[in-house]
C-alpha cells in the first residue's frame, strides 16, 4: 500500500468529494474557486500527480492512470456545470433586466438640455423641412479652408477682424488656426460634393475676444445654396421664412441692407422688426429693427477656388450666431452665462430633455 496519497481508495474518495463540490457550486464564481482548488497549480488532483513520483513501478502506473482519468472527469464535470450556470445566470439576469417599453417616459427627468443646444435644434428642425442638409467640418482648419478659399488673402483687411487663434507652426511652417467662423464647411462642402448643394452647417467657432457680448468660443450656422438657377430673391425668402418659423411669431419683417463680406457678392445684412419699450425687447413688427445675420450670393471667385464654375453654378450663403438668436428668444441678457455651467441657471433657462423641437410639435415648449 502506498502512503495513503494517490492509492486507489484515497482517489474514489476524492472523486467523490470533488464531484459533489462541482455540482453544488451555487454559480460561476464558485465554480471557479473548485476549479482552482482542483485543477489549479497547488489544487487536490494536481497535488496529488506530483506525489507520483513517491510511488513505485505498477503502483504509480495504475495511480497515475487512475489520477488522469479522474483529471479528465473532474474537468468534464466543471465544464458540464459551467454551461448549466451560464444559462442559468444568462436567464436570471434577462428576468431581471426586463425593461416595458410601453411604459410612458417620466415626465422630468434631472437634465435639462442647454439653450444653445435647444435653439441648435430648432434650427436643424426648420432647416430640416426645407430640405437643407446637416454638413459638418473640422474646428482645426488651415489657412486656406478658414481664409483664402473664401476670397480672403494674406493681406486682406477682413483677416484683422477675426482675432484669430494661431497654432504653432507645423514642420512644413504652416500655422493652423481654430475656425473663426464655419464658413469653411462651405468650401468643403463645395469642395467634395456636386452642385446642386443645400447644406447648413451648425457648429463651434473660435475668436481671441472676450467681453459681454463676446466669447472666445461661440456658435454659428452656415447655410449654403448652390444650383443653376437661384437668385437672391430665393434668399430672401429662405430667411424670411426662417425667421418667422424660429420667432413663432407670425410676422416678423426682415430688411436687408447693402453690406461687405470678402466671400458674397452682393452681400447683405439682415435685419428683423422689433419694437424695445421699458428695457424690454420684442421681437415682431415694430418701430425699430435688430440686426441678426449675414448673407449674399457666393462669389464667383470662391465658386472658382472650389472647383465650381461660376459660368455655370449660383447660388446664396449665410451665417447666423446661434448664441445671439437663443439670448434674444429666451431672453437671456449675458452671454457668458451661457458657458458658466451653473446649474441653478440651467434648472431656469433649460429645456426639458424629452421634448425635441419639431415644427408640427412646437419648436419650444
Ligand atoms: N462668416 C461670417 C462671419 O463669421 C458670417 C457670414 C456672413 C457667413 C455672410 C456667410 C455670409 O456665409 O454670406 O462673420
Amino acid at each position: 500500500m502506498g502512503d495513503g496519497r494517490g492509492d486507489m481508495d484515497d482517489i474514489n474518495d476524492l472523486r467523490a468529494t470533488l464531484l459533489a463540490e462541482v455540482t453544488g457550486a451555487a454559480n460561476l464564481d464558485g465554480l471557479e474557486r473548485v476549479r482552482v482548488a482542483t485543477l489549479g497549480k497547488k489544487g487536490a488532483v494536481t497535488d496529488r500527480m506530483k506525489s507520483l513520483r513517491d510511488l513505485d513501478g505498477a503502483a504509480r502506473k495504475a495511480a497515475g492512470a487512475a489520477l488522469n482519468a479522474l483529471k479528465n472527469e473532474i474537468s468534464d464535470a466543471i465544464e458540464a456545470r459551467k454551461e448549466d450556470l451560464g444559462d442559468a445566470h444568462v436567464e436570471a439576469r434577462l428576468a431581471s433586466e426586463q425593461i416595458d417599453v410601453t411604459l410612458p417616459a417620466r415626465s422630468s427627468p434631472d437634465g435639462r438640455v442647454h439653450p444653445v443646444s435647444q435653439v441648435l435644434d430648432e434650427i436643424i428642425a426648420i432647416f430640416g423641412d426645407m430640405g437643407f442638409a446637416i454638413a459638418e467640418g473640422p474646428h482645426i482648419e488651415d489657412d486656406f479652408h478658414n481664409f483664402e478659399a473664401l476670397n480672403i488673402p494674406p493681406e486682406h483687411p477682413a483677416r484683422q477682424e477675426h482675432d484669430t487663434f494661431y497654432f504653432a507652426p507645423g514642420p512644413d511652417g504652416e500655422r493652423k488656426v481654430l475656425r473663426t467662423h464655419t464658413s469653411p464647411v462651405q468650401v468643403r462642402t463645395m469642395q467634395s460634393t456636386e452642385p446642386p448643394l443645400r447644406i447648413i452647417a451648425p457648429g463651434r467657432t473660435y475668436r481671441c475676444d472676450s467681453d459681454q457680448t463676446h466669447t472666445p468660443m461661440f456658435h454659428q450656422v452656415e447655410g449654403l445654396v448652390i444650383d443653376k438657377s437661384t437668385h437672391m430673391g430665393h434668399l430672401k425668402g429662405c430667411l424670411h421664412d426662417f425667421v418667422t418659423a424660429f420667432f413663432e411669431v407670425d410676422d416678423v419683417p426682415t430688411r436687408f441692407r447693402p453690406s461687405y463680406f470678402p466671400f458674397t457678392s452682393p452681400s447683405a445684412e439682415v435685419d428683423i422688426g422689433c419694437t424695445r419699450k421699458d428695457g424690454e425687447l420684442r421681437i415682431g413688427a415694430g418701430d425699430d429693427w435688430l440686426e441678426i445675420l449675414g448673407c449674399g450670393m457666393v462669389h464667383s471667385n470662391v465658386l472658382t477656388n472650389c472647383g465650381i464654375d461660376p459660368a455655370v453654378y449660383q447660388g446664396f450663403a449665410f451665417g447666423i450666431g446661434i448664441d445671439r438668436l437663443a439670448m434674444l428668444k429666451y431672453g437671456i441678457n449675458d452671454l457668458r452665462s451661457f458657458f458658466d455651467a451653473d446649474l441653478r441657471w440651467l434648472r431656469h433657462y433649460g429645456f426639458a430633455a424629452l421634448d425635441l423641437p419639431t415644427l408640427p410639435g412646437g419648436l419650444a415648449r
